[in-house]
């Protein structure tokens, strides 16, 4: 082939790519190249904050080292930075050369009551205080993670500011784990002291790393994706008695057990399973105190999870109902009480679907799955409240281990195969550009 026909073919073929292909119409594919160059550099030091950030955990409400350190990182970016947002919570703001939209990226700050047992060189050997008791604090859910990816991000937008087409948000966002009892935390506390009321964002992407999937592999999932998480107590209320002479009270043990049992019917027989899927488990059964007494009364603790804000409502009605109506039939009382935890993480299908080629692209088309429902609760479900958003997961688990066997996140040996991280910093990058690049009309 003659070089000259060569010259007239390649013309040809970018002409028909830039008719018909609609995605490269509007991508600055020059700034994608050089943003994925980035990338690959700054894994090292992703890297090193990862493991900063893991030998130093700090529990929900308490990530004041860690807020120090992404404050003083981003500042030295050359950002905007806003701190003590919801306790500890450490907000950036890039305005970008170009006009365009405003996307936020989140990852979140705390570690859990968890005691190391993984030997690595940077292993935590912190300690904190968990409900009045000292613990050891692992990153055991991998927000070190988390916050090392983003900040590789943040470093490489900011070096590419002047030709970024819109303002980036980099939210830093303590106590995914639950606020301290007493104490207010997490998205919803940031978004009620006002997160996004002088700067709203359009769009909002996070990303948790999963140890069921192989490091590098991205997992997705439009619509709900993660559990609501609400818990109940029921306390039954009987009358005391000799246990040889159960006639003589109003035995709520007995009570509790039949309210055990009829719980589990909702599930498997109240609601449609065919829309979605809910567990409840009773996690805590206590009365009593001896063989032959009959207890005044028994305390119940327990956890529900739906997919779907209104079977969601409807479950907590029928926890009620079948609680208070066994009571009733034998002639006991019962409190119910319902706390609301994090709602259903749900990711807006028209924003998952025009983000999918970005996950393609930085992991590989391959290494996009779908995924199933995820039981677990997140509360970037807040943020998704308030903007459309895109949630996903990275496999950390390295080649050498079943992913289905590896330890699960909040295991003492979770641990991160940290080839992995680099993804997450090109999956991040990449879902943001393309949004800002092509924002949906
Ligand atoms: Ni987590």
């Amino acid at each position: 082939m003659s070089s000259a026909r060569r010259v007239f073919l390649t013309v040809s073929v970018v002409a028909i790519l830039t008719v018909f292909d609609p995605s490269s119409v509007t991508a600055d594919e020059p700034l994608a190249e050089d943003l994925e160059q980035r990338a690959a550099q700054i894994e090292d030091e992703v890297i090193a904050w990862r493991r900063d950030f893991h030998q130093h955990p700090e529990l929900s409400n308490r990530e004041f080292r860690t807020a120090k350190v992404i404050a003083a990182e981003l500042g030295d970016m050359g950002m905007q930075v806003d701190t003590g947002i919801a306790h500890t919570g450490v907000v950036a703001i890039l305005e970008g050369g170009e006009p365009g939209p405003v996307v936020a990226l989140r990852a979140d700050m705390d570690a859990l009551p968890v005691t190391e047992k993984l030997e690595l060189p940077f292993a935590s050997k912190a300690t904190g205080e968990y409900r009045g008791e000292e613990t050891g604090v692992m990153h055991a859910c991998g927000h070190d993670a988390h916050m090392a990816i983003l900040l590789g991000v943040a470093r490489n937008l900011s070096a590419e500011r002047e030709r970024l087409p819109g303002t980036v948000m980099f939210i830093f966002q303590p106590a995914e784990e639950g606020a301290p009892e007493g104490e207010e935390g997490g998205a919803r506390l940031m978004l009620e002291e006002g997160l996004f009321e002088e700067l709203k964002p359009d769009a909002i992407f996070g990303l948790h790393v999963w140890s069921s999937l192989p490091a590098g592999v991205l997992g997705y999932r439009p619509g709900p994706a993660m559990a609501s998480s609400d818990q109940f107590r029921l306390v039954v209320h009987g009358r005391q008695t000799h246990g040889s002479k159960p006639w003589a009270g109003i035995d709520p043990i007995v009570v509790a057990a039949q309210i055990v049992l009829g719980l589990q019917t909702i599930e498997s027989r109240q609601v449609d399973v065919t829309s979605n899927p809910s567990v409840l488990s009773v996690g805590r059964i206590a009365g009593g105190i001896r063989n032959n007494i009959i207890p005044d009364e028994v305390e119940m603790l327990g956890t529900v999870r739906s997919f779907d804000e209104d079977m969601r409502k409807d479950i907590h009605r029928r926890i009620e109902r079948t609680a208070v109506h066994i009571a009733e039939s034998a002639g006991a009382t019962v409190e119910v009480d319902i706390t609301l935890g994090y709602p259903v993480t749900v990711n807006d299908p028209e924003l998952t679907a025009q983000t999918l080629d970005a996950l393609r692209e930085a992991a590989g088309s391959d290494n996009v799955r779908k995924m199933s429902l995820i039981t677990g609760a997140e509360d970037f479900s807040y943020f998704q409240q308030r903007i459309p958003g895109f949630y996903f997961f990275l496999g950390v688990t390295s080649e050498d281990t079943d992913p289905l066997a590896a330890p699960a996140n909040h295991s003492p040996l979770f641990s991160i195969d940290e080839s992995a991280l680099v993804t997450g910093v090109r999956a991040l990058t990449k879902a943001a550009l393309a949004y800002m690049s092509a924002p949906p009309d």
